[in-house]
């Protein structure tokens, strides 16, 4: 079968996140689901609008979801599909976060916005295997508290590992509970980790300007380059590194990301709106 062919899924489950973001549980239309990895991502398609590049955010055993923010016309028909309604898959394709790298070390895992999204799967693997790891810290930003991602796995996940999260501004709607947790920039919260420097493999998924901060710091605190991880996102056609679209210095990122180690990308974030 082509490699650029979509094949036909359907919408299983729709979850509502936040104003702009849903999660979609999908299944073939026919035979198993195909094997995806923690950090890899697929080319999603509503028919007639458009196909992007997503991310898994949980790996069932039949189902795979993917949670979507609105932000342009693929992502507004993507959002907007129902409960039974078809949509094309391909893939899966990309690099997958380097879970057996950090078996028996500290996990630091930093999320930024929708950012949690390719990490989430990561946070299932350790709920899955808690003593394959040493201490795992996760820290968690994003703009407001409505846009918080996940709630209903955060309860799970603090009886086994360490959630602190922060917002930029605490602007809550009225139906909020009291914020518990920081206001200010991710960044603030590392220091506030438990970690071995040396024995720390992180994994750091957001905006640039955040994954491009956040490496800096872990970077100062100990952490070697090749032991912090990123993703990038780059616009996607082929998926396959054919096209070039997704081209950024050497890499293309659709092959040999989307995530990397920082010490291959490091002098790429340091530009200014990369
Ligand atoms: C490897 C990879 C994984 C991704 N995973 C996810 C995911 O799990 N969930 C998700 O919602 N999105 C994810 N994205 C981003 C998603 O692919 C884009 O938001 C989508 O392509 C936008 O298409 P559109 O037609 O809806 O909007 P467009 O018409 O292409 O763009 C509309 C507006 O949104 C802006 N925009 C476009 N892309 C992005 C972006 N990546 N981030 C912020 N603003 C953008 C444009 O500048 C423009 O202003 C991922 C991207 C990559 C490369
Ligand atoms: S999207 Fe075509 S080469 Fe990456």
């Amino acid at each position: 079968m082509s490699v650029y062919l979509p094949r036909p899924f359907v919408v299983d489950a729709v979850e509502r996140e936040t104003a702009d973001t849903v999660t979609l549980v999908i299944r073939p239309q026919s035979g198993l689901a195909p094997a995806m990895k923690a950090g890899q991502f697929a080319m999603l398609s509503a028919f007639g609008t458009g196909e992007v590049p997503i991310s898994v955010s949980r790996i069932a055993r039949d189902r795979l979801h993917h949670t979507i923010r609105h932000v342009g016309e693929a992502t507004r028909a993507l959002t907007a599909l129902k409960t039974g309604d078809s949509l094309g898959f391909r893939g899966p394709f990309g690099t997958a976060w380097p879970l057996a790298a950090a078996v028996g070390k500290d996990l630091l895992v930093l999320a930024g916005g929708l950012g949690l999204a390719p990490l989430r799967p990561v946070l299932d693997y350790v709920m899955n295997h808690r003593d394959r790891f040493a201490r795992v810290s996760v820290l968690y930003g994003t703009r407001e508290v409505s846009q918080v991602l996940f709630g209903r796995d955060h309860k799970a996940w603090r009886s086994l590992m360490s959630l602190r999260m922060t917002v930029d501004h605490d602007v809550r709607q009225p139906d909020c509970a009291p914020w518990s947790g920081q206001v200010g920039v991710i960044t603030k919260l590392i220091p506030k980790a438990t970690y071995d420097a040396q024995n720390t493999v992180a994994m750091v998924c957001g905006p640039e300007i955040m994954m491009r901060f956040s490496a800096r710091d872990l970077e100062a605190s100990g952490i070697e380059r090749a032991n912090i991880h990123v993703s990038l996102e780059r616009n996607m056609k082929c998926a396959v590194g054919l096209c070039g679209h997704c081209q950024l210095s050497n890499f293309l990122v659709c092959r040999d990301g989307a995530v990397l180690s920082y010490d291959r990308v490091a002098p790429l974030l340091t530009v200014r709106e990369l």
